[in-house]
């Protein structure tokens, strides 16, 4: 039986909601095109056949979500810019166009009492770029840097929160090394120069927000607690590097400027003087995407891969498959502060939360138990921490509205607000009023 008990959060603690810009905006032909246009148009790379070219219709649609956010009763919200809509080709021109939609969307969420908190990088790079070699090339990482001050030269006034890059771990494996995600490169270890060169964006991009005032300076890191799947020797050790380059990798150099020991060899030629003081800015504070703890193990030896992830049995599960382990959020908050106290800014979950299907019926109802009890799992996972001593001062529900979910298209809802991938009409599911309760009965911020 999910526990439905009521929930000790700490006081001030703020649930706030996100989204991404090429999983909600639409309005593709008003932008450049993006990775991302291009990886969805090959056949059969998208489950549903679908593309991001409406998604959830939010560009035009901004102001109704706004006033959904209002009626959540959030006063946070995370969102990303479109790179190539404010630069078509990833340099050069800006779109006055572009800028000045986020410029409406930042002054109607203030006017709404909604702080909000951006994110520069959600994976939908200018194609002109990749054309160039994408994140492989270093030269990226200068055109990011020139992206991220047009930006905050025109949003730092208003926007306290910034994050430069979303998730340069899924960036990096799902993009460049076994090709799940666009670009859709198989690389393997040779992805390792992605990796190398996001961390140097999240830095720059650090940097050049700061340079222009930005108040509040984190990152989104996904962050999965490993397990092995056997205790065999070879899935312990497996699970181990795996543990390093999903989480290390980008961690370490983040907080403690250095990579981890067990990637050094993988790294050194990439390296060069002055890159891990550059990728180790000061940072206000930590965001974790957290979804699932992952079962790792050697790869079988028929294979290509070094690694092989195995279902996690005897836990519930999303449409999406993903074990539902409230737990191992408690745990990985625990532990990380224990390993990286000194390091630690205060932790922010940036995203959290599940794909559960639900259509609305005559009454205009979506039933939606099952994401309560993984919101309410969740976030009582958050405030056990809290008790243990670890700083978390928000967390962000993934998402909003349901999306355009990458290669699984409209397969997967992870709104607290069905949206009709036709229509594009919004209705509040059971999870949103149930938040909005929560939210209401929240004792006031500190
Ligand atoms: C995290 C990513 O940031 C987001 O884009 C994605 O939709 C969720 N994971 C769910 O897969």
């Amino acid at each position: 039986m999910p526990d439905r008990s009521p929930l000790a959060l700490p006081p001030g603690f703020r649930i706030g909601t996100a989204t991404s810009s090429f999983q909600v905006e639409g309005a593709a032909d008003s932008r450049g095109p993006s990775i991302w246009d291009t990886f969805t148009a090959t056949p059969g790379v998208v489950r549903d056949g679908t593309s991001g070219a409406t998604a959830s219709g939010h560009h035009d649609r901004y102001v109704e979500d706004i006033a959904l956010l209002a009626d959540l009763g959030v006063r946070d919200y995370r969102f990303s810019i479109s790179w190539p809509r404010v630069q078509p080709t990833g340099r050069g021109p800006v779109s006055t166009e572009g800028l000045d939609f986020y410029d409406r969307l930042v002054d109607e969420l203030l006017a709404a009492g909604i702080d909000p908190m951006v994110t520069l990088y959600h994976w939908d790079l200018p194609q002109a770029l990749e054309d160039d070699g994408g994140w492989l090339n270093r030269g990226t990482v200068d055109h990011f840097e020139s992206f991220a001050a047009v930006v905050a030269d025109r949003l730092a006034d208003r926007v306290r929160h910034w994050v430069p890059v979303n998730e340069p771990n899924v960036a990096t494996m799902f993009g460049y090394a076994v090709g799940l995600h666009a670009p859709g490169r198989r690389l393997m270890f040779d992805a390792l120069h992605v990796s190398h060169h996001l961390l140097l964006a999240h830095g720059r991009g650090a940097v050049a927000l700061r340079a222009a005032g930005a108040e509040s300076v984190g990152c989104a890191n996904h962050h999965a607690p490993m397990w092995p799947a056997t205790e065999d020797e070879a899935d312990v050790g497996a699970t181990k590097l795996f543990d390093a380059l999903w989480n290390g990798m980008f961690l370490e150099p983040m907080l403690l400027g250095r990579y981890p020991a067990d990637l050094q060899p993988l790294v050194e030629g990439l390296v060069r003087d002055g890159d891990l003081a550059t990728i180790r800015q000061p940072l206000d504070f930590y965001g974790i995407n957290y979804f699932m703890p992952m079962r790792v193990g050697a790869a079988p030896e028929d294979s290509d891969m070094f690694f092989a992830l195995y279902d996690l049995v005897g836990y519930p599960e999303t449409d999406f498959g993903w074990p539902v382990v409230p737990d191992a959020l408690r745990e990985w908050l625990i532990t990380f502060r224990a390993r990286y106290r000194a390091a630690l800014p205060p932790l922010v979950v940036t995203e959290c939360g599940a794909a559960y299907s639900g259509e609305p019926d005559a009454d205009g109802r979506v039933e939606d138990q099952a994401r309560i009890d993984y919101l309410h799992g969740h976030l009582e996972a958050v405030a056990a921490a809290c008790r243990r001593g670890v700083d978390v001062r928000a967390l962000y529900v993934w998402s909003l509205l349901d999306t355009f979910e990458w290669t699984e298209g409209y397969a997967q809802r992870f709104g607290l607000v069905h949206v009709d991938p036709v229509t594009q009409r919004r209705t509040p599911k059971e999870s949103f009023h149930w938040l909005a309760e929560l939210i209401a009965s929240q004792s006031p911020s500190v």
